[in-house]
């Protein structure tokens, strides 16, 4: 074990070694997701800017590409972090799984530029293949999905193998599984139709079904595990909650996907399905936060890493309010009809990612940096600890001031264009020229700013934080 306060790998067992290669890239991703947001947020404001060098359709692409990158960058990362601890075994195959890092991360780069050198093009067989595949949230060219498939084999082989040989735990078996089902919706994405009703309806699959059930899985187990990590919440406790929320999950967000098929085209009975079973989803979203907050509470918030345990704490009320309470507001289908297709959809879009799962990977780093500093010290009387706590102000002060001011502008669509203008093609651009949406589309720009400062205040918080406290977790813990 290396020197307190100093990073050194060495503090580290071999899946975590990897797990910060996944976190290093999950930052730089997320920093480019930022600015390609803003470049798309000046078009709305400006719609010469930039065009025909990087137009909206570009920047909007690969700021929501990055974001998907970037999450999945983070729970592979996480997963990576926690299996020799789980499994109590050590990783088993590793060369492979770091081989597998480098070449996604080649793959993923190479995917970008592509995108920036070639911006159009035909859509045809080729530009398929190496280009784009078209479908939004998962534009990567054919070639790349074929590789993203092959490395995510290698990522399940070394989770399984090594639970396989250690030891099998309640959140070990939910986590497995969930992998099954969140590589195999995947190839849902891959494959092509000509028919757009068709295409859309496997589209969802990926989309919904990842979002609103295997990734709240995925961090549902993520949550378990940190809060026995950061508070020292029991595990019959947390696994117990974790069944309760996967059946609830699961049992809601399944068919919820109906919500999703209201106009593409699909049968009239998705309207009462989607409608009656994603208005039921907004409740595991509660039993996670009362699980959170119960059990910080039961252990009196006493932990050694605050910012973690803050963004856990803002993971558990971010989901509820982003997805739960911003999702449940449009997805009936009475109200649907007037909200669909509007910045309504977009404010929900970036509450809900940025609070369900930006949060818990922000607090995932923050589990990494303290033990590659040799678990030290990261709570009461922090040096430097106005940054991580601003860092975290401003990112919610941000993230929320867009998802208002979409909110509004999205409000006044609803109202304008589609209840008195009847959704015909003048109403459309009648509401857009509406003062409430212009306005709020400056305000989007200014909280995009804020925002922001807030992402490169938490990079500079990642790179400084705990850097020298040389006082060991639990020492300082007893003498708090
Ligand atoms: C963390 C979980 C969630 C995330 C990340 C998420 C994200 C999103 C995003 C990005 C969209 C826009 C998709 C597009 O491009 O068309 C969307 C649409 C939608 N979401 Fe969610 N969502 C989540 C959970 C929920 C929940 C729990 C509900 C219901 C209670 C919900 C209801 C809806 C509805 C109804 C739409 C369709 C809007 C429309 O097309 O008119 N979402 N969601
Ligand atoms: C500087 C901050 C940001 C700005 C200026 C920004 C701006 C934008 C813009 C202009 C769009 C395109 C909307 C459209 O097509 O009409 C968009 C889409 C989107 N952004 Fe952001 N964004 C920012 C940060 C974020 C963050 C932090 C997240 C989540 C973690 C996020 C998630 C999304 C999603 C999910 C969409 C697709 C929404 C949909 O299709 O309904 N963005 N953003
Ligand atoms: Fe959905």
């Amino acid at each position: 074990m290396s020197a307190l306060g100093t990073f050194d790998s060495t503090n580290l067992n071999g899946g975590q070694r990897l797990a910060v290669k996944y976190f290093t890239v999950a930052v730089v991703l997320f920093v480019a997701q930022i600015l390609f947001g803003l470049l798309a947020g000046i078009q709305y404001l400006k719609p010469e800017f930039l065009h025909g060098i990087l137009d909206f359709s570009v920047n909007r692409m690969v700021h929501i590409n990055a974001m998907v990158v970037w999450m999945l960058y983070g729970f592979i990362g996480a997963v990576y972090w926690l299996l020799e601890d789980e499994s109590q075994h050590e990783i088993v195959g590793l060369k492979l799984g770091n081989l597998g890092f480098w070449v996604l991360t080649a793959a993923v780069t190479v995917v970008v530029l592509v995108y920036l050198f070639v911006q159009i093009g035909p859509g045809n067989d080729t530009s398929l293949w190496l280009i784009n595949e078209g479908r939004e949230y998962i534009e990567a060219p054919r070639w790349a999905d074929i590789g993203i498939v092959v490395v995510v084999l290698i990522f399940f082989a070394n989770v399984a193998l090594t639970f396989f040989k250690g030891r099998w735990t309640g959140i070990s078996g939910v986590l497995v599984l969930d992998l099954v089902a969140l590589a195999g919706l995947y190839l849902a994405g891959m494959f092509y139709t000509t028919n757009i009703s068709i295409d859309q309806y496997w589209w969802w699959w990926v989309i919904h079904l990842w979002v609103e059930a295997t990734w709240e899985v995925m961090v549902g187990t993520m949550m378990a595990w940190a809060l026995m990590k950061t508070i020292g919440a029991r595990r019959q406790i947390v696994e117990t909650w974790l069944y309760i929320e996967v059946a609830l999950m699961f049992g809601s967000g399944i068919l919820g996907l109906g919500h999703h098929y209201f106009w593409i085209g699909s049968p009239n009975y998705w309207l009462s399905i989607g409608g009656f079973f994603s208005a039921l989803e907004p409740i595991p979203l509660v039993a996670m936060v009362v699980h959170a907050v119960y059990d910080s509470g039961v252990h009196k918030m006493k932990n050694s890493n605050h910012p973690a345990l803050a963004w856990l704490i803002a993971h558990a009320f971010g989901n509820f309010f982003g997805a739960g309470v911003w999702g449940f507001m449009q997805t009936l289908p009475q109200i649907n009809m007037y909200t669909h297709g509007t910045q309504w959809s977009a404010s929900h879009g970036h509450l809900a990612f940025f609070g369900a799962y930006a949060t818990i990977n922000i607090a995932f780093f923050y589990v990494a940096i303290q033990q590659s500093r040799g678990n030290n010290w990261m709570g009461a009387g922090l040096a430097g600890a106005w940054r991580w706590k601003w860092a975290l102000g401003l990112l919610h002060m941000g993230v929320i001031g867009m998802s208002v001011t979409l909110l509004i502008a999205g409000y006044e669509q609803s109202f304008i264009e589609r209840a008195v203008g009847g959704s015909t093609w003048s109403a459309y651009f009648e509401a857009q020229q509406h003062p409430w949406f212009v306005q709020a589309m400056w305000w989007r720009q200014m909280f995009g700013w804020v925002t922001l400062a807030g992402t490169l205040l938490l990079v500079w918080d990642l790179l400084a934080v705990g850097k020298g406290d040389t006082r060991p977790a639990e020492v300082a813990a007893a003498e708090v």
